[in-house]
């Protein structure tokens, strides 16, 4: 006998698990690097502006679909549109599930080592943070170890299942991390220097833009949102009908949005002011914040604490990755919840081996990047904003917007969908996806 699905116990519940799969590294750690690597301020505008008019539209969508079909990615495909090929959308997200986690837990791993390392005063005032930085991606076994218990507490987690597991620790993590990072704002604009920091962050140059800067930033708001990939729909499967996704989706983009930006105002002052470079790439956060903390009375309880929150951040987001492949193997192929997170925890932990030696420990390249960056460049610029493309052409054309958006409006929140909707979902997000993927392509490749 299967046990019957799980659902949230509570509205508040969904809307925290949902939050905590959406802020995380991506908030602090990739958005940071890849503002940095894109020239700053117009980048953050086009990442805005593609929240705002895909994000929001393709939150409201999966979490829909979720919620309608009451099935993991796969299965709400195969649900909506019996015998046709549509479930591939849903494979590819349990694929970008797999890539993800992979490496993803290999930088979370970083955080809890850095709570360590920061704790241990070897990231004290005057420390050399690029260089301690640098000494730990790259030695062998270190942050393996570190991605090994990483990757241990998310698979307990999600064998203990879904409500039990997901909602408890958000509640306490997401104000304790906006309290922090406030704090570290406030020190960061005060510094001597600060200035051309916030300039940097602020003040767009369009003539910096790409191609390939536009992809990156629909890929890093799909990622952030944890979005084109089917977790949104897998975490929405859990909403009883009688909960409202318009009003939710709002929360969980407007929280996650807010958490980014605001993680920008901590950074990037404090890269100019303290002389750092802010297109340092994968490290920018883990050079910058530790420096800033060094800066803060107290700086090394600050500078544990925080890091402390960022590891629970990474957390409540990588168990979201894993459950999107664990309610497939539940739900399709009547795994039980532990042989799932346990055989699946397993693989993907061996995945980001490879990830994290080619950063420095062995020379491990694929297309002309390390491995890491690899998996990070075909999630971001392949697997999420194409994922997002048919998601939304499946929505919008073939189960149709008028259906999507009428299971969405089912509560009288303050925000119902109207025709605005429709053409958003049937043209405006899947022609920009596609515009963009094309033009960006050519232009990494070029
Ligand atoms: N949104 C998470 C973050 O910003 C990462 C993530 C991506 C989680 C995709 C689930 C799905 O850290």
């Amino acid at each position: 006998m299967k046990a019957p699905r799980e659902l949230w116990t509570s509205k508040v519940a969904f809307i925290l698990a949902a939050a905590g799969s959406a802020v995380g590294l991506g908030n602090i750690w990739r958005f940071s690097y890849v503002v940095g690597t894109n020239g700053g301020a117009a980048f953050v505008i086009i990442y805005l502006i593609v929240i705002a008019i895909i994000g929001y539209p393709m939150m409201v969508t999966e979490v829909t679909l979720g919620r309608k079909a009451h099935k993991n990615a796969i299965g709400t495909f195969k649900a909506l549109a019996p015998n046709t090929p549509w479930w591939i959308v849903g494979a590819l997200g349990v694929l970008a599930g797999f890539v993800i986690l992979s490496f993803y837990s290999v930088v979370a791993g970083w955080a809890v080592s850095y709570f360590f390392k920061t704790i241990g005063g070897s990231l004290g005032a005057g420390a050399d943070f690029g260089g301690v930085f640098v000494g730990h991606i790259s030695s062998a076994w270190t942050p393996i170890l570190w991605h090994a218990v990483f990757m241990a507490v998310t698979l307990g987690i999600i064998a203990a299942g879904v409500v039990k597991g997901i909602s408890r620790s958000v509640r306490i993590l997401m104000p304790a991390l906006f309290v922090l990072l406030i704090i570290l704002v406030l020190r960061s604009i005060t510094l001597p220097g600060a200035g051309a920091g916030i300039a940097f962050y602020l003040r767009p140059n369009f003539s910096d833009l790409t191609w390939q800067s536009i992809l990156g930033a629909v890929g890093q708001a799909f990622f952030t949102l944890s979005l084109g990939m089917g977790c949104m729909i897998t975490y929405g499967s859990y909403l009883s009908d009688k909960d409202d996704v318009p009003d939710n989706a709002a929360w969980i983009v407007g929280l996650d949005t807010a958490v980014a930006i605001i993680a920008g105002f901590a950074i990037f002052p404090a890269v100019f002011a303290l002389g750092f470079d802010p297109g340092a790439g994968a490290g920018l956060a883990f050079i910058t914040l530790p420096a800033v903390f060094a800066e803060l009375p107290a700086g090394v309880l600050f500078g544990a604490v925080f890091f402390l929150l960022l590891s629970v951040a990474a957390l409540t987001s990588a168990i979201s990755l894993l459950e999107v492949v664990v309610a497939w193997l539940i739900d399709e192929y009547n795994w039980t919840r532990t042989k799932a997170s346990v055989i699946i925890g397993l693989l993907i932990f061996l995945l980001g081996i490879p990830a994290s030696l080619s950063l420095g420990a062995v020379s491990f390249n694929i297309a002309g990047m390390p491995f890491f960056d690899f998996l990070d460049f075909l999630q971001e610029s392949i697997l999420l904003p194409l994922g997002g493309l048919l998601t939304a052409v499946f929505a919008g054309h073939v189960w149709t917007a008028n259906k999507t958006r009428e299971a969405a409006n089912t509560n009288r929140g303050k925000i119902q969908l109207g025709s605005w909707y429709d053409v958003l979902i049937k043209y405006v997000v899947p022609i920009a996806i596609a515009v963009v993927m094309l033009f960006g392509l050519i232009d990494t490749f070029s």
